[in-house]
């Protein structure tokens, strides 16, 4: 079963070819970032125009390094949600003309159960139950994933996702955009007890979380520095923010999948790529006796093989959609 599939949430550009949801043929990705460091953030008209601009070539870029032909592909499968709205139309759209006109199966696939999927690519042997902490730039959930398309949400942020809270952190020093990646290597270099920053709890939901007192204290600290032209070390301040960030994340993962016994951790995401928290998933999983899947640090990010793997057995289980399609700025993962 050959899957074309495409990818436009946000900022990356994405088309692949995936074969029966676990071998990956061609995974084409434009990342527009630079389009967006300018502006500090991703601006969402300038991302749906450069979508537009690159998604034909790379879909014929895939079929050329696959060695395979538009009469090749079985089904066509899309990220349909959530995401930037006008982003995520354009990849819809898309696939929805390559559908009708090959007369293929159109298979819409959550985009945070694409970045949980990234996983079946990278281990041949993974399989539903397990538990999920999914990641990324907008979203931050611990997921309970029962089978490969029936999952339960078992907690999620409050307010902001751990990924943004990294790209607030880093803005704010200014490290850039995006920001997770020179957070990672600063903080490398610095000491993560030398700023005390809060570890929220929400009362009555232990695996929910909440990430707006720490990007404000964060925020606040550095204003303070600048206010009293005082010393700041960033690299502490990244060490001690990753820590809170870390510690925010890794109990209540190891929490979930103790209670449910599945012996099984599984990390996505954007945020899954960083050095902190894979060492301290690493060392609790260990710990605890728990076997840990991390995606290699390729697939943590937006990609198109990834919607691929999803699609694979969202089709299997019938989840197909019309030409009627929609695209979603946001959409429950467990609906
Ligand atoms: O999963 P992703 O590529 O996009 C979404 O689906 O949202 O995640 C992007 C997020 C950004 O916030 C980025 O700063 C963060 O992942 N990120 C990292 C690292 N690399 C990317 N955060 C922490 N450490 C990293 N090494």
């Amino acid at each position: 079963m050959l899957i074309l599939s495409v990818e436009s949430t946000c900022d990356e550009t994405a088309v692949a070819l995936v074969e029966d949801g676990r071998r990956v043929l061609s995974d084409q990705i434009f990342s527009q970032a630079v389009l967006h460091a300018v502006y500090g953030g991703v601006v969402p008209e300038i991302a749906s125009r450069s979508h537009v601009e690159v998604i034909y070539q790379l879909a014929d870029r895939a079929l050329a390094e696959a060695g395979r032909s538009k009469g090749d592909i079985d089904a066509v499968a899309v990220s349909y949600a959530p995401g930037l709205i006008g982003a995520v139309l354009v990849g819809v759209s898309f696939a929805k003309s390559v559908a009708a006109a090959l007369g293929v199966p159109l298979v819409p696939v959550h985009h945070i159960r694409g970045h949980m999927a990234a996983n079946y690519l990278a281990y041949p042997e993974l399989e539903p139950p397990y538990v999920c902490l999914a990641i990324s730039g907008g979203n931050s959930l611990i997921v309970d994933v029962r089978d490969y398309t029936e999952m339960r949400v078992l907690g999620a942020t409050r307010d902001d996702a751990a990924g943004e809270c990294f790209d607030k952190t880093a803005r704010v020093l200014g490290l850039g955009y995006p920001g997770g990646k020179p957070v990672d290597a600063l903080a490398r270099q610095g000491r993560d007890d030398a700023f005390p920053l809060p570890v929220a709890q929400v009362e009555g939901r232990p695996y929910d979380m909440s990430f707006s007192g720490l990007k404000t204290a964060v925020i606040n600290l550095v204003h303070k520095a600048e206010q009293t032209g005082a010393e700041l070390n960033r690299a502490d301040l990244c060490a001690s923010f990753e820590k809170a960030v870390s510690e925010a994340l890794v109990p209540r993962a190891m929490a979930a999948v103790q209670e449910l016994g599945y012996g099984k951790l599984v990390a996505a995401g954007g945020v899954a790529a960083n050095s902190r928290v894979r060492a301290d998933l690493e060392r609790a999983a260990h710990a605890a006796g728990v076997t840990l899947y991390v995606p290699p640090l390729r697939l943590c990010g937006d990609n198109a093989a990834m919607i691929g793997a999803q699609g694979y057995y969202e089709l299997l289980a019938g989840h197909t959609a019309g030409s009627d399609l929609n695209a979603y700025a946001s959409r429950e993962l467990d609906a």
